[in-house]
């Protein structure tokens, strides 16, 4: 499993490049040589990367089938092939479940795992007309173990983590990488909004460090900060039970 130290030359497409992890990731990665295609919906935001940065814009939307293939139409033209996809974009919504809202589900679900399903495949066959074949995928710590009010956002990192696992048995063969990218807090308007305690909550710099750390690595699992993802994976070994009970004082805390 190949790791990526040297971003001279390398083409890169990242998905949800207008804002936080994604944004952050797009102009390191430019500023280090690689030829960045940054996407999200907002044209102008990536126009203004563009401006400053050189980072291509690709305006698309992940959950729209058709825009994904024509935005992967777009590098095929430009690069002919690509060496790197981040699958970023993201999304998160939390449940009330004295409100249970099944469309949040298909809301949440249809930009953090369709999406990232339908970047795979306007991308894949542009990785296997490059050499270095490496697909990163930006789940969460959150998959690991039901939180409060995360019914659909974990349940769709879940869904993302499984996908990239089973892609990485049947990729491998071809040469593939496949990266499943697991953050804890990070510093980024998706976070900004929730109105709850975030234990060890990192800088979005220092997010993309361990990041490109990752990257460099070629390790199939990327998690950080390794006190708050060292934390929850101690806290998954405890009896379900145990669990349930110290999120529900967690909760009645926070209330
Ligand atoms: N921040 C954290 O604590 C944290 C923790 C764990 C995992 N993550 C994951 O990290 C990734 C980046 O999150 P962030 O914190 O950097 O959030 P953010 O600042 O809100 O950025 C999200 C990005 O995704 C793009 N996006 C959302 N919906 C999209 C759609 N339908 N089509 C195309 N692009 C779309 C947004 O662009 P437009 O709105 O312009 O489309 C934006 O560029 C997400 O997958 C998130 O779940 C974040």
């Amino acid at each position: 499993m190949g790791g990526i130290r040297d971003w001279k030359g390398r083409t890169v497409w990242i998905t949800g490049a207008s804002s936080g992890i994604g944004r952050t990731l797009a102009v390191r990665l430019a500023s280090q040589g690689a030829w960045v295609f940054g996407s999200a919906r907002d044209a102008a935001a990536l126009r203004e990367l563009q401006a400053a940065h050189g980072i291509e814009p690709l305006p698309c939307d992940v959950s729209d089938h058709a825009s994904m293939l024509a935005a992967a139409g777009h590098i095929r033209e430009r690069a002919g092939s690509l060496d790197v996809l981040v699958a970023n974009a993201g999304t998160c919504e939390y449940v009330d479940v004295q409100a249970f809202d099944s469309t949040l589900f298909e809301r949440v679900m249809r930009v953090n795992f369709q999406g990232a399903v339908h970047t795979v495949e306007a991308a894949l066959p542009l990785l296997r007309a490059g050499k270095t074949r490496v697909i990163a995928g930006v789940g969460s710590t959150a998959a690991w173990t039901g939180l409060p009010r995360a019914e659909a956002y974990g349940a769709s990192k879940a869904a993302l983590h499984y996908f990239l696992e089973s892609l990485r048995v049947d990729l491998t063969g071809e040469g593939f990488t496949v990266q499943t990218i697991a953050p804890g807090f990070v510093e980024t308007p998706l976070t900004d909004r929730n109105d709850f305690a975030m234990p060890m909550r990192i800088s979005v710099d220092a997010a993309v460090d361990y990041l490109l750390a990752g990257l460099a690595s070629g390790r199939p699992e990327v998690d950080f900060p390794p006190a708050f993802s060292g934390a929850l994976r101690t806290l998954r070994l405890l009896p379900v039970s145990l669990r349930n009970r110290l999120y529900q004082r967690l909760v009645r805390k926070a209330e």
